[in-house]
């Protein structure tokens, strides 16, 4: 059932924070304080969300601003229900999801204070307000971080679109031979370094600041041209061919560049047969989409095809979901991830 916006928020807040009574329990003994408390489109208030990440408590909503009655309730409930916690509101319901509400004085202050929480036993840093409008850390996404953490020892890691490096700094983590995070903003990687330096880790995972079309070819062997359509191209730093035994693919929705176009909605096999052709034969890659328009079975069908074509068929195919705090009630959560053994 959807709550109309004007409804008093505590009964939702209250039944979603109980259903995660168990989950929350087990997050604290794996050391892992960050989760959402409250997944708006699937507890009743589409548009909006509220996330811990140590002792910030970030809420955003989407689609409408909450009201300032909302707000003074919803931050009476955290406080007596997760006491201790920093209450931070970013309403991003304006064009392009950017931050539209104003903070001064001591409220600024906290929102771009620097924090760190911990996943799984790996450190991050958390600031909610910075120069960029999302969270350091997509915590839907931690279920393929568990995943790969499980499987990294010994193997040779590319973290694709890797954003601040959440998946490749678990991966060094958990015992990885050697980790390659690609991203074209500097910025993002720059939280990355800062990430690895928070974590004792075993290896020095490598930052590679290209674009991953760029990167992608040069790694799979096919090679990057200079000049395409008697253009040049902007300068891209150089890769040896390698291929390696993890690939994490998890590209933004749509973003083009001269290099290529992403497009997770109507051309994903752009981004999947160079990715293939970086995995080493007998390899894993784990695919990401995260456009709910985009059907989980008709995306598993363009997978498999694309494999098929690419001479890499999928030996094997497993499903990771998002975790208990992100309940789907209709069972097809956005946020797609694909395990493949090719
Ligand atoms: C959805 S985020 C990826 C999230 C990330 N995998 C994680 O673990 O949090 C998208 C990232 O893709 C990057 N990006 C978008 N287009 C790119 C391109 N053509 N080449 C390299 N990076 C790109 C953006 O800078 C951004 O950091």
């Amino acid at each position: 059932m959807i709550v109309p916006p004007t409804a008093p928020l505590a009964p939702r807040l209250a039944a979603a924070l109980a259903a995660r009574g168990d989950l929350i329990a087990d997050l604290a003994a794996e050391a892992t304080d960050a989760y959402r408390v409250f997944h708006g489109s699937g507890e009743g208030l589409p548009g909006l969300t509220v996330d811990r990440y140590g002792d910030l408590l970030l809420v955003q909503s989407f689609h409408t601003p909450l009201e300032e009655a909302q707000l003074a309730e919803l931050e009476t409930f955290y406080a007596s229900t997760l006491p201790g916690l920093t209450p931070i509101y970013n309403d991003r319901s304006r064009a392009n999801s950017r931050i539209a509400n104003e903070l001064a004085g001591d409220a600024l202050a906290q929102a771009e204070l620097q924090r760190e929480f911990s996943e799984l036993g790996v450190r991050y840093a958390v600031q909610a307000r910075h120069a960029g409008q999302d969270p350091w850390l997509f915590l839907d996404l931690r279920a393929g971080r568990r995943r790969v953490m499980a499987e990294a020892a010994g193997k040779s890691v590319l973290n694709l679109f890797a954003y601040t490096c959440g998946v490749g700094i678990a991966a060094a983590k958990a015992g990885a031979r050697f980790v390659v995070n690609v991203d074209f903003a500097e910025s993002a990687l720059k939280v990355g370094k800062h990430n690895a330096r928070l974590n004792d880790l075993p290896i020095r995972p490598r930052f590679v600041q290209s674009d991953a079309f760029a990167a992608m070819r040069q790694l799979a062997g096919i090679g990057q041209p200079e000049v395409v359509r008697g253009k040049r191209l902007p300068a891209f730093p150089r890769l040896e061919a390698q291929q390696f035994d993890l690939v994490f693919l998890d590209p933004p929705r749509y973003a083009k560049s001269l290099f290529g176009v992403v497009d997770i909605v109507n051309d994903y096999a752009a981004l999947m047969k160079p990715a293939l052709l970086c995995t080493a034969p007998g390899g894993t890659l784990i695919c990401c989409n995260n456009a709910a328009q985009v059907p989980r079975e008709a995306w598993a069908d363009q997978l498999e095809r694309c494999a098929r074509k690419a001479g890499r068929p999928i030996r094997e195919f497993e499903w990771l979901a998002p975790e208990a705090d992100f309940p789907s009630p209709d069972g097809q959560p956005p946020l797609k991830m694909a395990l493949l053994r090719v």
